[in-house]
């Protein structure tokens, strides 16, 4: 029996998975965001304890007998953020978060303090990373830089309460511009550019070996029998490709959670900063791969409802079944500014082509459309970066709608593959490093592909009216760039 442990943006989740890979028990808890100024993220590493705690109590309630069997345990977590400890280990500052966008000026620092940063580290330094936040730190808050004496990403600092050890796995640790991607270890020159050294950093292991083993108090207040052994885990999206047997060169899926991603596996590292593709560690041993993120995604519809009053599915109710036209307005998602192909962190969204005529549903339909235009930006640079797209598996909370996955496929040209159990994500795939460290069995054997139940081919008689809407789009970006500089 393995569980997987995501800690996700809005909520964490747990899954428990026995030795069939069949899902048997999952629970989650939903997280805020605490937004202090426009364009910052954050939340408090204690609100993901406690909702740890909350979702393995409910899961050791609900499933005694499963959890005694536990045998190990994997991490999946939102990338990026810096959790700042310490010298006795506590938490000196809230965690600044991947959609964080405060650290623009600090990007061209790094990057004039460290000029190979883009070879070495794989991508063009972008505010959500975590290096331009130390420098940002150091700046403005100078007293807590130099009281910090660890930096750590969210689910090592997760695994830091569970078992008392500082370990990052590759995956993760790439989204933080202080790996050399390539070789697999903490470059000393992208950390001296922050004012850092490896004494700051985790020690690094694959995602597939073991990273330590639970604190015993806790594993009896969970009923397990013996403390399981922590796989190193992954970033949310390389747990999430480990979900999905997206595990080989040129295995490709869009996942519209909080953020959108479009993630490509590569046998090699290959880097391709311009356009903000990120090159990255997978999170099995031997493998890479390229991504390109839109950063609100499914969010952008979080926020619509928020700003409507009207839950998510009742918004989506008000659409037809399929798409019979694109919708009138245009919507740019960039509500916390853009990285792919972007790398804005000043641009905001903006609603364009608003009549007395213009409808809610309308206005839902272009927020859809909006997240779909930037995945088709998304697609173009994937193919400057020889990463060509005809097909992908989609995930995500998102992807339970099927309007939303037609119109991604419309826009962008990309068949899309839904699948039997899209939604579990990365605690599923976390689940399954889970089971290689502790077993040491193949990543071949395990990290299968789930099953697809159903394909949804773009809509050819709606892609020459996308492709007017793609060019309103693009050109309203520009146009919005230079109106709120
Ligand atoms: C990836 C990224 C997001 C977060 C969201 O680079 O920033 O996908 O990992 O959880």
């Amino acid at each position: 029996m393995f569980v997987g442990i995501d800690l996700g943006t809005s909520a964490i989740k747990a899954v428990l998975v026995d030795g069939s890979q069949s899902v048997v028990g999952a629970c989650s808890r939903s997280l805020t965001i605490s937004s202090p100024h426009d364009g910052w993220n954050e939340q408090a590493p204690e609100d993901w304890w406690n909702a740890t705690l909350a979702v393995l109590d409910a899961l050791a309630a609900a499933h005694p007998h499963e959890m005694a069997q536990v045998r190990g345990i994997g991490l999946s977590g939102q990338q990026h953020g810096a959790v700042l400890l310490g010298d006795g280990g506590q938490v000196l500052r809230p965690c600044i978060l991947w959609n964080d966008v405060r650290a623009t000026a600090e990007c061209d620092e790094f990057e004039r303090r460290f000029p190979q940063s883009r070879q070495v580290c794989g991508n063009v330094a972008m505010p959500g990373f975590t290096a331009p936040k130390l420098l940002w730190v150091a700046r403005h808050e100078p007293e807590i830089f130099a009281a910090t004496r660890h930096v750590l990403l969210p689910k090592a600092w997760l695994r830091y309460r569970l078992c008392g050890e500082m370990i990052e796995d590759m995956s993760d640790a790439s989204g933080t511009l202080w790996l050399d991607v390539g070789q697999r270890c903490w470059s000393d020159a992208a950390l001296a550019a922050t004012g850092l050294t490896r004494h700051a950093m985790p020690a690094l292991v694959e995602g597939s070996a073991p990273a330590g083993r639970m604190h015993p108090a806790l594993a009896r207040r969970w009923g397990m029998k013996d403390a399981p052994i922590l796989a190193g885990g992954a970033g949310d999206n390389a747990a999430g490709a480990v979900g999905l047997g997206a595990v080989a060169a040129g295995s490709a899926f869009v996942s519209l959670g909080t953020s959108g991603v479009l993630w490509v596996t590569t046998q090699r590292f290959r880097p391709h900063p311009q356009g903000g593709i990120h090159a990255f560690c997978h999170a099995v041993p031997g493998m890479w791969h390229q991504m390109g993120v839109t950063l609100s995604a499914a969010s952008s519809l979080a926020w619509w409802s928020r700003t409507t009053g009207i839950a998510e599915g009742d918004l989506l109710a008000e659409l037809p079944e399929r798409v019979e036209r694109p919708s009138p307005v245009i919507f740019l998602p960039y509500l916390s500014g853009e990285r792919t192909p972007h790398n804005d962190g000043a641009i905001r969204g903006v609603f364009a082509g608003l009549s007395s005529g213009t409808t809610r549903a309308d206005m839902t339909q272009a927020v859809l459309e909006g997240v779909a235009f930037s995945f088709r930006d998304v697609v173009d640079v994937l193919a400057d970066a020889h990463s060509p797209l005809t097909q992908a598996d989609v995930i995500g909370g998102g992807s339970r709608s099927r309007l939303w996955i037609s119109i991604i496929a419309t826009v962008t040209g990309v068949s899309l593959h839904r699948l039997a159990h899209g939604e579990q994500g990365g605690a599923f795939g976390a689940a399954r490093l889970a089971r290689l460290a502790v077993t040491g069995e193949s990543v071949r054997d395990v990290c299968l592909a789930p099953q697809r139940v159903e394909t949804v081919h773009p809509d050819a008689a709606l892609s020459g009216a996308y492709d007017v809407s793609l060019a309103r789009y693009r050109a309203l970006y520009g146009g919005v760039r230079d109106a709120m500089r």
